[in-house]
């Protein structure tokens, strides 16, 4: 029992951590933290909690998944494999499927973790594009951002190429098409990775040490320093009322949102794992162990890296001489457009800056209508990922549509050119008369539906104004010299961010 003067012992426990680790101090400063309340903020939580469901997921994994290419002859429970000759790594990746307790489910939670992982990141990554949060001062945490998705993809093909089986040894076969047609040191690169002539025996161990280590750990210190610069610049917040550029509005970040985020884990580790539970993914005994002298039909990689997949497809087959040297630039051409297609919106914040001369930090969102031009490039992106994955898919969507593959490559090739055009015009348009419309309500107000026949004779319909804190949010945007090259305003190159702000509101920095 305590008594009042003793102190419980909660508090001595705090007490001896704040003396070594000094807690008290860093509590106070950021416990009381204020965070913005918007659902588009959920989506790096997506992000965060499918990452950490992939790394338990992972870890329970590594415990019966054996990475080696060894031969060895299948006796284990699944019986049509039964007496086949096959690799340890399929061989165990058929144990944890079905002999390992609760193996089946881990492994699918961690394919299907890995899809929304992905997934999440597209989406927050296209959230924070169209509302402009990568403007200074969070460029360097958008190239973070940017550099997890890129190392997401590449952790994902190496996931997915471990077990060896005849899906996996597929996309192997395309990875090592790629490097081969990189001219001079393409063989060299192809057998320095292989180990040898393609397959080898080396590249699922290879994987495996990055799979599990190096690219799970730069990942892991990636996050932590993007939630570390999320912290320390504070978040972005959309307009409205008592919102400014120097203050932050919003719930403080204990109890409030820790309980929501807390809550918001276990909802999506618990759809992940009821997904993982009731919908199969990569049955790789159905599909057998690799053999380089088969290839299933329908062979597709994991959704987010179809797009690339569709470049290769949908790329002519040219070949060229050139010294005695042949290039081959149907794969060549794919090869080098993936990674600028990627790049292009990783450098995004830079050429916006540049050319729009706006080096002033924000902190206020814009509403993706008031950036026709941004908007616009973000929509024209997002179709031609999206005609790819098509591409990237040709003979499926051959066979479900009952459509000749060369009506489908053919009209892919076109696309891939009119679609992007077609986008980006349909969108700037879509966007200025959304703002005529914001304009139109904050000028006249609101349609009633109430029809009133005036004295002499002509029929009006009434408006209603809207109330003070929607015209405040609708006209809580700067005009914008959108692209155009247009001067910022010197006067506010750099806000004071130190500024003190009304109680209710976190002060932007502290
Ligand atoms: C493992 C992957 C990622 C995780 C765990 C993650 C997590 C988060 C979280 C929790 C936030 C704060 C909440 C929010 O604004 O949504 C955030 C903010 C941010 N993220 Fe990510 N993110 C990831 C990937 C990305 C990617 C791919 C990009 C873009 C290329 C990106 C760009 C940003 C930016 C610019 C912010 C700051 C926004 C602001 O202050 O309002 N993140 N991230
Ligand atoms: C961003 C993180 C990660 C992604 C996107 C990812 C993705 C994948 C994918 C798609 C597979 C194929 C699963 C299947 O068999 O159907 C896989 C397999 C595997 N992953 Fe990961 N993974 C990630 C992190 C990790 C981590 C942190 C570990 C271990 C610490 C790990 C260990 C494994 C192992 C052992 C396998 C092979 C077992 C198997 O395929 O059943 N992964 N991963």
């Amino acid at each position: 029992m305590t008594t009042t003067q003793e102190a419980s012992k909660g508090e001595r426990v705090a007490d001896w951590l704040d003396g070594r680790l000094g807690i008290h101090t860093l509590g106070r400063k950021y416990l009381r933290k204020v965070f913005p309340d918007h659902w588009s903020f959920l989506l790096g939580e997506i992000c965060l909690y499918s990452f950490v469901v992939l790394i338990l997921t992972g870890v329970y994994l590594t415990l019966f998944f054996h990475p080696s290419m060894n031969e060895v002859t299948y006796h284990g429970s699944y019986v049509p494999l039964n007496g086949v000759r096959m690799s340890e790594a399929y061989a165990s990746t058929l144990d944890i499927s079905f002999d390992v307790r609760g193996g089946l489910l881990i492994r699918q939670l961690h394919h299907w973790a890995a899809l929304i992982f992905v997934a999440a990141m597209l989406t927050h990554m296209m959230r924070h594009f169209f509302t402009g949060s990568f403007r200074k001062p969070r460029e360097l945490n958008w190239l973070f951002g940017w550099t997890l998705l890129f190392l997401g993809l590449f952790e994902g093909l190496m996931g997915y190429s471990l077990p060896d089986d005849l899906l996996s040894g597929t996309g192997l076969r395309f990875v090592n098409g790629a490097l081969l047609s990189v001219p001079i040191v393409g063989t060299y690169l192809s057998m320095f990775l292989f180990g040898g002539e393609f397959p080898g025996h080396d590249i699922v161990p290879r994987f495996y040490s990055l799979h599990v280590l190096l690219i799970p750990g730069v990942m892991a210190a990636l996050v932590v320093l993007h939630l570390l610069l999320v912290v320390h610049h504070k978040h972005t917040q959309f307009a409205g009322p008592g919102r400014t550029e120097r203050n932050v509005v919003g719930t403080p970040f204990m109890p409030v949102y820790l309980a929501k985020a807390g809550g918001f884990f276990f909802l999506v580790f618990g759809a992940l794992t009821l997904v993982a539970g009731v919908a199969a993914i990569n049955p790789v005994w159905v599909y057998g162990p690799f053999r380089p002298d088969q290839v299933s039909t329908g062979a597709q990689p994991d959704w987010y890296l179809g797009f690339a997949e569709g470049l290769v497809r949908v790329m002519p087959g040219w070949e060229i001489t050139l010294w005695g040297h042949t290039l081959v630039l149907g794969v060549l051409i794919p090869v080098v457009v993936f990674p600028l297609l990627l790049v292009f919106i990783g450098v995004y914040p830079f050429l916006e800056s540049r050319l729009t001369g706006d080096k002033r930090e924000h902190h206020l969102l814009d509403r993706p209508r008031n950036r026709p031009t941004r908007t616009a490039i973000g929509a024209a992106w997002i179709s031609l990922y999206l005609i790819l994955l098509a591409g990237g898919g040709n003979d499926i969507v051959a066979t479900r549509l009952h459509l000749s593959i060369n009506t489908v490559t053919w009209t892919v090739r076109v696309a891939v050119f009119v679609l992007p055009a077609v986008v980006f015009v349909a969108t700037r348009r879509i966007c200025l008369g959304l703002q005529l419309r914001d304009r139109e309500l904050v000028l006249h107000g609101r349609e009633t539906g109430l029809i009133k026949r005036l004295p002499h004779g002509e029929y009006v319909e009434v408006h209603q104004p809207l109330d003070p804190a929607r015209r405040h949010t609708l006209t809580a945007h700067e005009r914008p010299g959108e692209l155009m090259g247009g001067e910022a305003d010197p006067d506010r190159v750099s806000l004071d961010r130190r500024r003190k702000t009304p109680s209710g509101q976190g002060p932007r920095s502290s």
